[in-house]
């Protein structure tokens, strides 16, 4: 059987952003170049039409970023994405449009995604007539139809977003994402603003909107409890890059990274019935500015040796069914007191 191939392709993906310095030719002084976060770094996954993936990793690892680069929100220095076979070319508003044309974001803040001046039927209808989704007899109706579909009375579509809930306008945000018949939303921290009990509300809505059209969903967030519940794929993300990619149930299982491994045994209540080691994570990650030679996680690794500070960064390479970036194939870590 061959695998259907990808509505996202994404390789080597590279984002970086000046930060402070003076950028002088021929200056090269150490302490006053030009500086810069390497936001995303190399960064290469597939998604599958129909398939959810999550992208996890502590604040600051460049999740948003590369959800945002995806879509061509924000400039690229490098690498290279692909939408359903095609180029997206970032500078070329065609190509832009036509992938803005079948892909939507969904943001963390739902207040600060809509525009406090418009009524809500107003926020849907601007994305149908942009994207000429419906004919101008046709737009109430639709819009109507797209509230009833995230569980909003359309009778909601006369008020501003101030007079909405947090649960409520992401709802919103929801609705507008699907206005234009995505076949990619990349959702980010979608829910983290929100209260626990809506949390699940909006999550299950999502996940029942995805599966009904089989959407591909690009799941960003720092909540692993959440990825493990919905995504069949997940990616770790630590300083800029991949550090470890699979199946959701492999790497939650048995991680192999030491980072993920940290990462998880930092959230014991994930599954009350696994033991795990103490989290093992040293210090913080370093800045982003100033990145460590050789494997980026190696200031913090409880395995590193002389390789991983002076070698070069460890590439992703396959072991088992997952993919990890370390130089050592390290044992899965298994529940405490299973036989080996
Ligand atoms: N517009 C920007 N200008 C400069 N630096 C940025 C910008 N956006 C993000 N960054 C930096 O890029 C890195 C990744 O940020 P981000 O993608 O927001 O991480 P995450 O979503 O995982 O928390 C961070 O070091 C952040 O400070
Ligand atoms: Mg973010």
């Amino acid at each position: 059987m061959t695998a259907a191939a990808p509505l996202l392709q994404v390789r080597d993906l590279e984002v970086r952003f000046r930060a402070g310095g003076i950028d002088l030719p021929g200056l090269n002084v150490p302490g006053f170049g030009a500086r810069y976060v390497n936001a995303v770094n190399r960064v290469s996954l597939s998604v599958a039409p129909g398939e959810t993936i999550g992208i996890v990793g502590e604040s600051g690892c460049g999740k948003s970023t590369l959800g945002r680069a995806i879509l061509g929100l924000v400039e690229t220095q490098g690498g290279e994405v692909r939408f359903a076979g095609d180029p997206v070319a970032p500078r070329d508003r065609t190509s832009i449009a036509r992938l803005r044309a079948r892909a939507a974001m969904i943001f963390q803040d739902p207040y600060a995604s809509l525009n406090p001046k418009l009524d809500i039927g107003e926020a849907i209808a601007e994305v149908l007539r942009v994207h000429g989704k419906a004919a101008p007899d046709a737009i109430a109706a639709r819009v109507a139809e797209l509230l009833r579909l995230v569980g909003l009375s359309p009778e909601l579509a006369r008020r501003k977003p101030h007079q909405l809930s947090g649960g409520q306008c992401q709802r919103v945000g929801i609705a507008r994402a699907l206005a234009i018949e995505p076949s990619l939303i990349i959702a980010d921290e979608c829910v983290a603003a929100l209260d626990v009990s809506i949390q699940a509300q909006i999550l299950n809505l999502l996940m029942e909107l995805q599966r009904r059209m089989s959407l591909s969903l690009v799941f960003i967030s720092h909540d692993l409890g959440v990825v493990r519940h919905l995504c069949r794929r997940v990616a770790v993300m630590y300083l800029g890059r991949i550090v470890e990619i699979g199946l959701t149930e492999d790497v939650f299982a048995a991680p192999r990274h030491p980072y993920t491994r940290a990462l998880l045994a930092a959230v014991p209540d994930i599954d009350p019935d696994r033991a795990l080691a103490p989290a093992q994570l040293r210090g913080e990650p370093p800045s982003p500015l100033d990145l460590p030679a050789g494997c980026p996680f190696h200031p913090r690794c409880p395995h590193a040796q002389e390789i991983c500070a002076r070698g070069v960064v460890p590439e992703l390479r396959r072991t088992g069914d997952i993919r990890v970036a370390c130089h050592f194939d390290l044992p899965p870590m298994t529940q405490q007191g299973e036989d080996p």
